[in-house]
């Protein structure tokens, strides 16, 4: 039977809620539109400014500019030297770039399942896994909730290989104190999508100690120069265009207090969804270390909660955003022939899958928008608020 549910819906007609909404603004289209008419549209000063001030803000030697977070995992993957005959492994459980960067280098991924708490790699599942012929483990930080770094480090450095951290998500998330992204392992990368805790439309960049690596990316990026038309090594164009630079050095000024919003407006969908029985809020390590790039919900039908995609519907018809970030990654067709991957080895990631559901946050979103939101999810579960 359908029952009361908390805020009132009344009033709330026609309101509709997006999934994300970039915050930006004046300032940002007037430091774009400066670079634009100095006339000095590629890479420059600008992108070496937001280099060095993001290499600073992550605890990190260096940091380069790239032109998307995909185009990062590419280029850092080919400074360690993945190949074809390589493996590269990454959780079930994330965007699809993490894995097709491998492809793209003639290297294989191999997927390990998640897991419950921080949705990171599991490491039960990633030993697994790992073959003389793996080359790279990449730990995704999901959702602005960093992985369980600790026992995957100490496996990689056991069998001698690589890490490079996916930190797309989790800009200043935080593992034991310190920002991740490129410190933990040999490397870490960003992404600027507008969904992200900073953006710069398209944009990423790679974060490392390791001054050889950083200047192996930076060729990769530029067509492998060495010096001007002189190519030794492969490479290609990567590079950030400079007006992407400059709209990157004002998100930076403001990614604190993003992230101060972001938290406040999780803990407001934490506080709302305490006690809603069947309904899992994300787990927090400690008070610093998730930045709630998303909010990701499971809806558990063992405890009582209706069907997932029901819920999703639910709140289409109410105009509120909602998205499954993201689907397993093993049975995708992109890696079928990289196979066979079997399900009885991803059943975190399945029931991830299954039962995952992100809801909206973002900096601008409003405490009205944020009710709506909770209410109808609340009226979607035919719940009873206290
Ligand atoms: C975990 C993860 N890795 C990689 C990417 C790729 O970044 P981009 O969209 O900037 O290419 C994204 C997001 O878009 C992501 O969420």
């Amino acid at each position: 039977m359908k029952v009361s549910t908390g805020p009132d819906l009344e009033g709330a007609a026609g309101m509709k809620v997006p999934l994300a909404r970039p915050w930006v603004g004046l300032e940002e289209a007037e430091a774009a539109a400066e670079v634009v008419a100095s006339g000095w549209l590629i890479q420059g000063p600008k992108v070496a400014e937001f280099e060095e001030r993001f290499a600073e803000r992550m605890g990190a030697s260096h940091a380069v500019a790239i032109n998307s977070g995909s185009s990062a995992l590419l280029v850092a993957m080919a400074a360690l030297g993945v190949g074809p005959g390589d493996e590269v492994l990454c959780p079930d459980m994330t965007f699809v770039a993490t894995a097709s960067a491998a492809l793209f280098l003639g290297a294989k991924p191999v997927f390990c399942d998640i897991e419950m708490s921080y949705y990171g790699m599991d490491a039960e599942s990633l030993v697994r896994f790992i073959t003389p012929r793996t080359k790279v483990i990449v730990p995704v930080h999901y959702a602005g909730h960093t992985a369980e770094m600790d026992p995957i480090l100490s496996l990689a450095r056991e069998h001698g290989i690589a890490v490079l951290e996916d930190a797309a998500e989790s800009h200043l998330a935080t593992y034991r104190g310190g920002p991740v992204g490129g410190t933990l392992g040999e490397m870490g990368i960003f992404s600027f999508t507008p969904s992200k805790p900073m953006t710069t439309g398209e944009g990423g960049m790679i974060v490392t100690d390791s001054e050889r690596l950083a200047d192996t990316c930076r060729r990769f990026r530029n067509f492998g120069d060495h010096s001007k038309f002189e190519w030794a090594e492969l490479g290609l164009n990567f590079r950030l265009p400079e007006a992407l630079g400059a709209v990157g050095l004002v998100q930076l000024d403001r990614l604190d207090e993003a992230i101060r919003r972001r938290r406040a407006i999780a803990d407001r969908y934490n506080q709302a969804f305490a006690h809603v029985e069947g309904l899992v809020t994300p787990k927090e390590r400690t008070a610093t270390d998730g930045i709630y790039q998303l909010y990701t919900i499971r809806l558990d039908p063992e405890r009582g909660a209706p069907p997932r995609d029901r819920v999703m519907e639910a709140l289409t018809e109410r105009g509120v955003g909602s998205r499954i970030y993201f689907p397993s990654l093993h049975g995708q067709g992109v890696f079928a022939d990289h196979g066979p991957f079997r399900n009885e080895d991803y059943p975190n990631s399945l029931a991830f899958e299954a039962t995952a559901l992100s809801l909206p946050i973002f900096p601008t979103l409003t405490d009205q928008e944020q009710d709506y939101v909770i209410a109808s999810v609340l009226d979607s579960l035919e719940v009873q608020t206290p």
